[in-house]
């Protein structure tokens, strides 16, 4: 749930990796620290808060060149000043930060208070510098002392160690992810390719198992002791896109980029006239011919995603499609693995839960699927393939560019799976595709009536409650619309399947209550108006997302969806971000880092 950063080169380190931390602090953001080496030996500033509180307290520039860095979300111990990265061992040579969670430190650290080690903090990796010291202690080079130390550890980590010895730093990786940026005559090390990409597009992916040595000539890598080659690849994601490009908030230009997502997800995989796509997939078309079940497994937002894409799968590949909470997920009885595909959706790629989701199916023998938008993240060396989604990288913790991706990408899988099983006419997916082509104009249209959207927003932003009713492809989207407003605006807010409202919820709506409401085509439209009305006779004020002008008599506002099939929802969904993000914003809340949330969830 960490950020961690390094830098291995001939400029002053410090402004580089408090940079990259500020880059990396959607990936949590309680406290942050960095460790220099300096002389023969390692200073370390580190500070409860954000990126700039730790600015506060370091000098402006040093004479380092060699430095880690990190900034944390809490897992073991509060955010305190003690417990935030780097952590030292008892000499303050030796200082490491981690992401993950060492599951036996327990045991670890009893070892080393008998033998004298006193701590200062009340996390995991404390444990780690102390390990190492013994080890040095012991006449083991760096290298060795820490290669010793990470055969004891149990759990998931990313590692990254200087020590004042050496001008090397030492990484790690099992289960969380690190990677390096290969400049010129300097190397980066980062959680992801945010940390440096403007210093660096050359990257190398570490692998589950690797011990890696970085100094300014680059990055050597040893896996079970072996000398390996990793490869190098380009990112070419642009530098710009990381920013926020005018916007007020990361998340209101990711909410803007989505025509520009779509178009990506799209590009060069579609014919339309012929009705097929092209995922580059190595998903054997007797294999998909033979599926029996489809199992998606996802948290949050990627899980409305899944839901979603399930109506679709179901309607137009005609396979059983069930869709899992990752955190709930267990491969259970009646099922063939070898006739179930489980996808994993997961915009980071690194959700604990959905990576663990993913290999208990794969130990069952299912064949497994990762939907993701991050090249070379956790879930993409886990499965057995990837489908990218291509969005471009999303800093705004809620997340939105990434789920209309998700499902556009989706429904393309869905029309390969349609043509390969001869359940789709090459006229209907021509249908289909032509639906999913016109997303991002018609996403653009609802973009253009922000203004709109941002009054109605705010003029029912003070409201005790808000409750979001959708059905069939409405659904999912009403409960992402609640997941959105509630995460940033700390609203109360509740999304359920329109025809629920009676069996409960009706006790809380009141004139208090905005009620918003998918009315689009791939909604039951009709049918959804029935719980409009329901409302409406409560004197809730209903606020609707509608296609060829529903409801228009009964909605206090409305926002308008152009006619797009079964895409509609998709378009009403944009809605509700825009106006979860001007309710939020009208309160002032903390939009692209709303409290208690991490972009990146990667403990269970
Ligand atoms: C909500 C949100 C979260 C994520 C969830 C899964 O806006 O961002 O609910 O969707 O933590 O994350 P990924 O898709 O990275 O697996």
């Amino acid at each position: 749930m960490c950020g961690i950063v390094g830098y291995a080169g001939h400029r002053d380190a410090l402004p580089l990796l408090t940079g990259g931390l500020s880059n990396l602090e959607y990936r949590g953001y309680d406290s942050a620290g960095v460790a220099l080496r300096e002389g023969d030996g390692v200073t370390v500033y580190k500070t409860v808060g954000e990126v700039d509180a730790l600015r506060a307290e370091t000098p402006e520039t040093s004479e380092a060149t060699v430095g880690i860095g990190h900034t944390r979300w809490s897992t073991h111990g509060k955010p305190t000043d003690e417990n935030a990265h780097p952590h030292t061992d008892c000499t303050g040579d030796v200082a490491v930060v981690h992401n993950g969670i060492i599951d036996n430190y327990d045991a670890l650290k009893a070892e080393l208070e008998e033998k004298g080690h006193t701590f200062a903090s009340a996390t995991d990796t404390e444990v780690v510098p102390h390990l190492v010291e013994d080890e040095l202690a012991a006449g083991e080079s760096a290298k060795e002392a820490f290669q010793a130390v990470l055969e004891r550890l149990e759990g998931s980590f990313a590692l990254a160690m200087v020590v004042g010895e050496s001008d090397e730093i030492y990484l790690a990786r099992k289960d969380s992810p690190l990677c390096v940026g290969h400049g010129d005559g300097e190397t980066f090390v980062g959680s992801d390719v945010t940390a440096f990409l403007e210093h660096a597009r050359e990257v190398t992916y570490l692998e589950n198992g690797d011990l890696a040595v970085v100094t300014p000539d680059g990055v050597t890598v040893e896996h079970d002791g072996e000398s390996v080659e990793r490869s190098v690849e380009q990112i070419e994601w642009d530098a710009d896109a990381a920013e926020k490009g005018g916007y007020e908030h990361y998340m209101l230009k990711e909410i803007h980029e989505q025509p520009q997502a779509l178009r990506q997800a799209l590009s060069g995989r579609v014919d339309e006239m012929q009705g097929t796509v092209e995922l580059g997939l190595d998903l054997p078309a007797e294999y998909l011919r033979s599926l029996e079940e489809i199992q998606i497994v996802a948290c949050g937002t990627s899980y409305h995603a899944g839901l979603y894409a399930a109506h679709l799968l179901e309607e137009h590949a005609d396979v059983r499609v069930t869709v899992h909470v990752a955190s709930e997920y267990e491969f259970r009885g009646g099922r063939d693995p070898w006739r179930t595909l489980v996808v994993a959706v997961t915009q980071s790629g690194e959700t604990a839960e959905t990576l663990g989701a993913l290999r208990d199916a794969a130990r069952t023998g299912a064949r497994t699927l990762a939907v993701t938008n991050t090249v070379g993240s956790s879930v993409t060396r886990a499965a057995d393939d990837a489908l990218y989604i291509r969005a471009g990288p999303e800093i705004g913790v809620a997340a939105t560019k990434t789920f209309v991706s998700q499902v556009a990408t989706l429904a393309l899988l869905t029309v390969h799976l349609g043509r390969v099983r001869d359940t789709l006419s090459a006229t209907e997916a021509s249908e289909i595709l032509g639906d999913v082509r016109g997303l991002p104009g018609a996403v653009q249209r609802a973009l253009d009536a922000d203004e709109q959207v941002q009054e109605i927003a705010e003029a029912y932003a003070d409201s005790e409650a808000f409750f979001f009713i959708g059905r069939h492809l409405g659904h999912p989207v009403s409960m992402e619309g609640a997941l959105k407003l509630k995460e940033i605006s700390y609203d109360h807010a509740e999304g359920f399947p329109a025809g629920e409202l009676k069996h409960g919820p009706l006790a809380l709506v009141t004139d208090e209550t905005p009620v918003l409401a998918v009315l689009t085509d791939g909604a039951n439209a009709d049918a959804t108006l029935n719980s409009v009305k329901e409302a409406e006779s409560r004197g809730a004020p209903v606020i609707g997302c509608a296609s060829d002008g529903r409801g228009e008599k009964l909605l206090d506002a409305g926002f308008d969806v152009p006619s797009l099939g079964e895409m509609e929802p998709l378009v009403a969904n944009v809605y509700l971000q825009l106006f979860a993000y001007h309710v939020a914003n009208s309160k002032g809340r903390a939009i692209d880092k709303p409290r208690n949330l991490a972009k990146s969830v990667t403990v269970e």
